[in-house]
């Protein structure tokens, strides 16, 4: 089966151009401006840009977090990915304290069966220590070669000797490990302090973590990266602090990735007084209008390499868990449907970016952060993972009307421009005219060594 992509502007993260884009057996085969159809399906890209599919590095899709399990599964969270041109996510696999990363690799590819995107596992390590360690070898083979580790959170924190010395581990298999920087001991400390001032309400939640939280987080894992002599990647970073202690390590000639995401760039803390305010809790908390504009201007700048959703959706029924007590409110949001929408309205319509560096940031950069060369770039050979994307589209985000499994969105009110009309995962048309035609096209993603991002 062959499928044309006809008349479109390619852009990719290093070049934009006017082509046609052949498809045939799930890969690019060619792409030139007059392709002949020859009894290809043809798709009309005229006025359309032709990007690669969308790759968000950081989803939750049927997390059980102990005490509530994520509205959305895989069914659901990989129909929404494509939806918005996401065609590929890298989850989370995530080790019980008392499990192997066997255990979990096993059970995360169960829950991801029949996907409708492409999926690789990042491994969350919830236990370090020379079974784990071994273990990696396994990983590699099993194309998991990017780990996360959490300094927070009951039954996942890790200390930051287990982080030294798994950061010298994964650098022996090119593997990178992104970590979660909050300073526990500190926030638990906040917590209770907030609690006892009287304020229980979500409004107490960025109390109980500020940018402080994450900055000296983020400025000790720069120096345990540096004493182990290996590259740092900081997930979710959410302040303009945190962003300066990544660039003052830099300066120290440290290799530093850092993915961001796109409530730490649109949404501010006032969104804690809202009515419906519990649906903004998680962690890190949403920041001050400055940490937005430090975190674009990190984008702008090329200093930050990745924009991932951390899509971790709850129903407002399973937030409300928390209304006595913002502690135990279940942490984190939807997102994975809107990415690409948002970062096309509020950064590059609005100048913040330009459409080459959206695909960087969206697509290609993951791709070669995390080992997936033949994907991220409209080019000959690679896979055939493709957003048609319509710049004159226009549409609001709402609560309930999108295809995450979930009653509620962080991003309800925004107006955003532009969609996904066509996608292709593999070469299988996957959405037609904004419409999901055919699901489960989705594969897991063997993944090689991380490559050096744009
Ligand atoms: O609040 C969040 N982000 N929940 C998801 C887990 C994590 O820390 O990424
Ligand atoms: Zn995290
Ligand atoms: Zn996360």
């Amino acid at each position: 089966m062959k499928t044309l992509l006809q008349n479109g502007t390619v852009v990719n993260a290093d070049s934009m151009f006017e082509a046609d884009v052949l498809v045939e057996n799930g890969r690019i085969v060619s792409v030139k401006k007059g392709i002949v159809p020859d009894g290809a399906k043809v798709i009309d890209a005229k006025g359309m840009y032709v990007m690669p599919g969308f790759i968000d590095t950081h989803t939750h899709f049927d997390l059980d977090t102990g005490s509530a399990v994520t509205a959305d599964n895989f069914d659901t969270g990989s129909k929404a990915a494509i939806l918005g041109g996401t065609t590929t996510v890298l989850d989370f696999a995530t080790q019980e304290r008392n499990g192997t990363l066997k255990e979990a690799l096993a059970a995360w590819h169960k829950k991801a069966q029949g996907s409708s995107c492409n999926y690789g596992f990042h491994m969350a390590i919830a236990r370090w220590d020379a079974q784990t360690a071994a273990e990696m070898d396994d990983m590699s083979a099993a194309g998991v070669t990017s780990y996360k580790m959490y300094m927070v959170y009951n039954g996942l924190k890790v200390d930051d000797g287990q982080i030294y010395a798994a950061l010298k581990e994964a650098k022996k298999h090119g593997a990178l490990i992104g970590i979660h920087c909050e300073n526990w001991e500190v926030l638990l400390r906040m917590c209770d302090e907030v609690k006892q001032s009287g304020v229980t309400g979500p409004e107490g939640h960025p109390l109980s973590r500020p940018a402080a939280i994450e900055a000296e987080a983020v400025a000790r894992y720069m120096r345990v990266a540096e004493l182990a002599d290996a590259p740092a990647y900081v997930v979710h970073l959410s302040t303009a602090q945190g962003l300066l202690e990544a660039r003052r390590a830099r300066e120290r000639a440290q290799t530093v990735y850092l993915e961001t995401c796109p409530q730490y760039l649109l949404l501010t803390d006032e969104r804690y007084l809202d009515a419906d305010a519990a649906k903004f809790v998680m962690s890190p908390p949403l920041r001050k209008k400055d940490d937005c504009e430090a975190l674009w201007q990190g984008l702008t700048a090329g200093d930050i390499q990745t924009i991932g959703t951390d899509h971790c959706s709850f129903t407002m029924a399973q937030k409300a868990a928390g209304k006595d007590d913002f502690t135990k409110i279940p942490n984190g949001s939807a997102g994975v449907q809107h990415r690409a929408q948002l970062i096309y309205t509020y950064g590059v319509l609005e100048g913040k970016l330009t459409l080459q560096q959206m695909v960087k940031y969206l697509s290609r950069n993951a791709a070669l952060l995390f080992g997936m060369p033949d994907r991220g770039e409209i080019k000959e050979g690679a896979a055939a993972d493709i957003v048609v994307w319509d710049p004159n589209a226009v549409s609001h985000i709402t609560d309930t009307d999108h295809a995450h499994h979930c009653d509620n969105s962080p991003y309800a009110g925004f107006a955003v421009k532009g969609r996904a009309k066509d996608v292709l995962v593999n070469g299988v048309h996957a959405v037609e005219n904004g419409v999901l035609k055919q699901s489960g096209a989705g594969k897991y993603i063997a993944r090689g060594r991380y490559q050096r991002p744009l």
